[in-house]
């Protein structure tokens, strides 16, 4: 069995463990299918933020559809990950912490998956204001939501009504469906959201 150092998620060195050993049982090695039937959907190229990116596949995958994209993680060791995938748009990946962080430009769009459920409940609530604070009235937050009442984590799921109860404050949901091609880990327990910044 794999044993680590860390056991704190709210701390880099707990991701920069993982990555380092290539322990990522959240890592999808690829696009997920609602991403591009989202990036497929849209009218116009946007400016997205992915916030806790880790490999960060998504990058290339809208860079090369046209949007602009800004990926940050605050561990070293994801970033460098992230960036070997990269190639040309490895820049568009940098190190910076999600709490502190602020966007030389506006996002448009934030895009989610396995960030709030890799930090603890605690957490939550900041994630969500901060998600509320960077994006306008009108921008969107959209991705991965993974539901589940396990207590211990990461990944921490979270109850439909608790992330109601997070959103609703400052977010519209404006869609909401089965996720088809989920990694093992997520199988059955995520759905594909999106949420629409209210003025
Ligand atoms: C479970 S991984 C998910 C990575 C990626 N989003 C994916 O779908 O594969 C969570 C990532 O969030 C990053 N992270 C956690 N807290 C962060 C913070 N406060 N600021 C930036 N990144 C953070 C971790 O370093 C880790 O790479």
């Amino acid at each position: 069995m794999t044993t680590f150092e860390t056991r704190d998620p709210t701390d880099q060195a707990f991701w920069s463990e993982r990555f380092d050993r290539n322990f990522m049982p959240w890592d999808k090695g690829g696009v997920p299918a609602a991403l591009r039937d989202f990036v497929a959907q849209s009218s116009r190229s946007a400016v997205v933020l992915i916030p806790g990116c880790g490999s960060a596949y998504e990058v290339a995958y809208l860079s090369e559809a046209g949007w602009d994209v800004t990926a940050i993680d605050f561990s070293p060791a994801a970033v460098g990950a992230a960036r070997a995938v990269l190639g040309q748009w490895a820049a568009r990946v940098e190190q910076a912490d999600f709490f502190t962080f602020t966007p030389q430009k506006t996002p448009d769009i934030i895009y989610e998956r396995a960030f709030l459920c890799a930090l603890p409940p605690r957490t939550h609530a900041a994630i969500a204001a901060r998600w509320a604070a960077l994006l306008p009235p009108g921008g969107l937050l959209a991705g991965f939501f993974y539901f589940d009442d396990a207590p211990k984590g990461p990944p921490f799921g979270i109850a439909a009504a608790q992330l109601d109860a997070l959103l609703l404050p400052y977010f519209e949901r404006i869609d909401d469906r089965p996720v088809i091609d989920s990694i093992t880990a997520f199988a059955g327990k995520e759905r594909w959201q999106v949420w629409q910044r209210l003025a």
